[in-house]
């Protein structure tokens, strides 16, 4: 409803002092006495005002709001303060738009002849250091290094290394000019401070193995290269150096605990040797993805001074955002009068979260949902952690190395779940206390958060603590988010905006339009081929998805024609089926295997790989040895009896029956067509056919 001045004024002074009387409402308005009762009377028709009734009588009844007085007067105050705020940037970035193409005019804030477009630059926070580290070599520079390379040692680097080596070249490090030599390593992790005294949190080493190790000494030059072999950046190797893994996952991440993703990564992926010393950058890093949100933070700032920010508050993050979090990254840029930046992270984050181009799209819509002018949003190619407070101080400095005057940091920032005994790693505000503790080193300021939950009676989300006791609140878990995204289940408006659910819907599809395969295993002769014929045929007459039939002869024919039927070909033969359904799968298709697939370990990774891409459903085909070899159809089990075939499976070979298979056939006793009926059924009551 629209409402007029006065009317929203009245709110506004109810919702500050409930109970004032008609005569005290007039005089804190300026109005007559009639004109004021005229207009409570039409907020009390509207159901946004109440009366007691007992005082009404006298004259002195004390008027106050009803809730949904309460929510239209929140909903007309947000409305007013974005119409404002948007008046006042545009305005802002107007006047400052002006002074730079005049900069030697006068301040147009202060009249006073001052400031230089030069030290206009410098309105922006300053780097963590003090200045902003370029690590990129000049083009004559960078050619001599591309083609020297060649004869320096080449050391291929992992995507954790390539986040880092990105970030350190575009000085988002700043002021790290290269990888941490053992002095530096050694005083970040025992006191968060480089050698000099600077505050840094976490470690940024070049892991590499022993066998690299022996090619350099103190003094190499060595080239980095990316997963294709191109050369990104030379090296100067300064300091080799063996750490001690447990002390440094103890001290960064609180707990040796494999449990925690960077401490599994640092034991079982990470090489025993770290290399030290200074990098120069010869490739400008290329993403071929969402160039038009990529900055360097130089860029970045540039961007900033060109619209006339220099308050801006960065929010983290690396799940899609709902209302929940527009809401909140709304209220703190007005909380601290900033503008916003969006920062995601796109590098790496927590293992199983969602991919960044479904979530980049989802930011985009986003985006649309805030005021103009007041936010912008940047990618951040950074590899996470999830180091919790430490993370929290790293996130803020290269915030800052952005240009960024404040990060909003909230309940267990960059936390990564639970620990082997079950509880969480950190305390839920661990990571704010030690931002706090450092806030005045920093720089940057924090904007601590609360919970934002959805008030139900005030149709509105309110920080937890505004929340009164008797108020409802509703909430949906990420794991609940899931179970609707995979059963096609209603995602309520208050929760997210259509647009950004129907990115998240195409992502994740309900399980009748998601890829599927269906991995038949069995001994030679158990009818595989058959019902998977079968299968395939009604699949096909359905017509909803293609479908593609891998059969074990098929493939030993056309993909694995060079294999034997060792153990060891054996594997191979069944990850390249694996590789080919997992494919499939993952651009919506059906595949159906039907290979003997003899090994449980074998089976198992396959349908890890294909889990990730969609559904899986393992198919025992169990007829008995004894039919298999009695129907003996090719003739095999008898020459293999007769010694003329080797590793026969189930004669010379081993069979590992499936122990938990999503369905078991024996087609000893059905025929092809049940054993097939009775899968569709399956794949009916699982939700992945309709
Ligand atoms: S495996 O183990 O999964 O790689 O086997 P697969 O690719 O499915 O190949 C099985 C078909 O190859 C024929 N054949 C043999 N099977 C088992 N053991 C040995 N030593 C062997 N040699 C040839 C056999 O015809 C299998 O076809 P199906 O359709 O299973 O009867």
């Amino acid at each position: 409803m629209a409402l007029d001045e006065i009317a929203y004024k009245l709110l506004v002074r109810l919702a500050e002092r409930p109970a004032l009387t008609q005569r005290q409402l007039a005089g804190e308005v300026g109005l007559s006495v009639g004109k004021t009762h005229n207009v409570l009377r039409e907020l009390v028709a509207a159901g946004l005002v109440e009366a007691g009734d007992a005082r009404r009588r006298t004259g002195t009844a004390g008027y106050r709001l009803t809730p949904q007085g309460r929510q239209e007067k929140s909903r007309q105050t947000l409305g007013f303060l974005r119409r404002k705020r948007a008046e006042f940037q545009a305005l802002r970035a107007e006047i400052h738009d002006l002074w730079s193409r005049a900069p030697d005019s006068p301040d147009p804030f202060t009249g006073l002849p001052t400031r230089t477009a030069s030290t206009m630059a410098h309105s922006l926070i300053a780097p963590h250091g003090g200045s902003l580290v370029d690590r990129m070599l000049d083009d004559a520079a960078a050619e001599t290094e591309r083609r020297g390379s060649q004869d320096y040692p080449g050391w291929t680097l992992t995507h954790r290394q390539a986040c880092d080596l990105e970030l350190l070249i575009t000085g988002a490090f700043s002021p790290l000019t290269g990888f941490m030599t053992r002095a530096d390593y050694e005083t970040v992790r025992d006191d968060m401070r480089l050698a000099d005294g600077t505050l840094w949190p976490m470690p940024i080493t070049l892991d590499v193995t022993e066998a690299f190790a022996e090619q350099v000494s103190e003094g190499s030059r060595i080239a980095l290269r990316d997963e294709e072999g191109a050369p990104v950046a030379v090296m100067d190797v300064h300091d080799i150096y063996r750490p001690r893994k447990d002390r440094e996952a103890e001290a960064i991440f609180g707990a040796d605990d494999r449990t925690h993703p960077a401490v599994a990564y640092l034991h079982d992926e990470a090489g025993s040797v770290y290399l030290g010393g200074p990098v120069y950058g010869v490739e400008p890093p290329v993403h071929y993805d969402f160039k038009h949100l990529r900055y360097t933070p130089a860029e970045m700032r540039a961007h900033f001074q060109k619209l006339g920010w220099s308050r801006i508050v960065a929010f983290q993050t690396r799940n899609p955002m709902h209302r929940a979090h527009q809401e909140l990254t709304y209220r703190a840029a007005q909380q601290v009068e900033a503008n916003l930046l969006i920062h995601p992270v796109v590098g790496m984050t927590k293992p199983g979260d969602i991919d960044h181009y479904t979530r980049v799209r989802c930011y985009e819509h986003l985006l649309e949902r805030y005021p103009e002018q007041t936010t912008a949003l940047a990618l951040l190619p950074l590899a996470m952690r999830m180091g919790g407070p430490r993370e929290a101080l790293w996130h803020a400095i290269i915030r800052k190395n952005y240009g960024c005057t404040h990060l909003i940091v909230g309940r267990d920032h960059a936390g990564p779940g639970k620990n082997a005994a079950g509880e969480d790693f950190y305390g839920a505000y661990d990571a704010q206390d030690l931002v706090t503790r450092h806030a005045d080193e920093l720089g940057i300021e924090m904007v601590p958060f609360q919970m934002m939950v959805f008030v139900e009676e005030r149709g509105q989300y309110f920080p937890a603590d505004e929340v009164g006791e008797d108020e409802n609140v509703l909430s949906l878990s990420g794991t609940e988010l899931r179970r609707r995204l995979k059963e096609g289940v209603d995602i309520p408006e208050w929760f997210s905006y259509p647009e950004v659910v129907k990115e998240l819907r195409r992502t994740y599809p309900p399980r009748h339009r998601q890829g599927l395969t269906l991995f038949f295993t069995g001994l030679s002769g158990s009818g595989k081929s058959t019902v998977a014929r079968a299968i395939q045929a009604k699949l096909m007459e359905m017509g909803d998805r293609p479908v593609t039939l891998l059969d074990g002869d098929i493939v030993r024919r056309n993909l694995s024609s060079e294999l034997t039927f060792s153990k060891e070909h054996r594997d191979l033969n069944i990850q390249r089926i694996g590789f080919v359904a997992s494919e499939i799968t993952k651009n919506g298709g059906i595949a159906i295997c039907a290979p003997i697939a003899p090994y449980a370990a074998t089976r198992k990774k396959v349908r890890h790989m294909i889990e990730a891409e969609g559904g899986f459903l393992e198919v025992h085909v169990a007829t008995p040895l004894e039919v298999c070899e009695q129907r003996d159809r090719k003739g095999l089990y008898a020459k293999a009896r007769a010694g003329e075939i080797k590793e026969f499976t189930g004669i010379s070979d081993p069979y590992e029956a499936p122990e938990e298979p999503e369905l078991r056939i024996d087609t000893a006793s059905m025929t092809p067509d049940e054993a097939a009926h009775k899968a569709i059924l399956k794949l009916e009551s699982l939700g992945f056919i309709r």
